[in-house]
């Protein structure tokens, strides 16, 4: 099968698409003929060696872990799908043509595919940090960094349960923070006050999701350190708020899945895709690299 691939670490410029052996869908798994998969920063980050394991790949590495597509294979012990059913979720290996997923949800008949193979991190990353923070309805939530792939889906996600969400975004999101229901406020000096000013009433909880804004402003919002949630500025576990990396038992991915698919059908999650064949995967990666992604980008293989 064609797939992206990379046989060394490095930046967008080593990836290359080449022919690789099938996988198979091995016991609770299914395999899905990829109709589009998404482009998350682990991606990069994984290809540039910086998640640790930097030394050369032992095998050509298939990047990617969203997907949607058609079931082709079911593995043992699967029920409730069949080959043939379109579904969407998360596994690894997906930008290719064939990809083996480990959690899925039925894909909305009306979505489409590339919006669909958007969501799954980001539905079970939205889904974890609000279950993990403690975030209720009629609550109020700021979300430092909110226009990204994991943010749009965050605050999509808590408007649709009844939270009110304050985010941050560059000026160019601002309109775009407005449309999924947010309100705005810009990053950098005076945030602290433009989010105050933005909840009178105070903010009960605070997700960083871009891991760019500063630990002393998160803090200055937040009710107590232990109502700050962070997924990409780990150092902050040190001065007491909670850190997520998805490890073993934080993550509910089939919950956050069938949640997702009901929010994406009635459009009260909206996703912003751009799409790139596979052949020019490079490009997309190069995207996600400069930090400033508007909703989400996906390959179409
Ligand atoms: N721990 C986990 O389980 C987990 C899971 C998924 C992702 N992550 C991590 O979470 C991060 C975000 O992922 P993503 O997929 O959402 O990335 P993304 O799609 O590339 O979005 C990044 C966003 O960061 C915003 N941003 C840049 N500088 C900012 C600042 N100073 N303050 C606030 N926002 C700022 C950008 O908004 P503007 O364009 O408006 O500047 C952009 O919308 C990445 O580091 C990723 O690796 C962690």
């Amino acid at each position: 099968m064609r797939a992206l691939t990379y046989t060394e670490h490095g930046g967008p410029e080593v990836l290359h698409v080449a022919a690789v052996p099938e996988p198979h869908a091995g016991p609770g798994q299914v395999r899905v003929r990829v109709a589009a998969a998404g482009v998350n920063p682990i991606d990069w980050k994984l290809l540039g060696g910086f998640m640790g394991g930097s030394e050369t790949p032992e095998a050509p590495v298939v990047p990617g872990f969203d997907a949607a597509g058609v079931v082709d294979e079911v593995g043992e012990g699967v029920t409730g799908v069949s080959v043939g059913d379109d579904v969407f979720g998360l596994g690894t290996g997906t930008q290719a043509e064939l990809a083996v997923l480990t959690a899925w949800a039925p894909k909305p008949a009306s979505l489409d595919w590339s919006v669909a193979a958007a969501a799954p991190s980001a539905l079970e990353v939205s889904e974890r940090v609000l279950r993990l923070v403690g975030v209720e309805p009629g609550q109020t939530l700021f979300v430092a960094g909110g226009a990204g792939g994991v943010g749009a889906v965050l605050v999509q996600t808590a408007v649709a349960r009844g939270i009110t969400v304050v985010a941050s975004a560059g000026a160019d999101n601002q309109g775009y923070l407005r449309e999924i229901g947010a309100v705005p406020v810009t990053y950098g000096d005076g945030l602290v006050e433009a989010v105050r000013a933005a909840a009178p009433g105070g903010v009960d909880a605070v997700a960083d999701v871009a891991g760019r804004t500063a630990a002393a402003e998160l803090f200055a919002l937040a009710p107590s350190h232990d109502k700050v949630i962070s997924i990409a500025n780990f150092d902050l576990a040190a001065e007491g708020a909670l850190v997520t990396g998805g490890g073993p038992g934080e993550s509910r991915p089939v919950e956050a899945l069938g949640e997702g698919a009901e929010l994406l059908r009635e459009s009260r999650i909206v996703i912003k895709v751009q799409t790139f064949p596979l052949d020019r995967a490079a490009e997309a990666y190069a995207t996600s690299l400069s930090g400033h992604v508007r909703g989400k980008l996906v390959l179409l293989p």
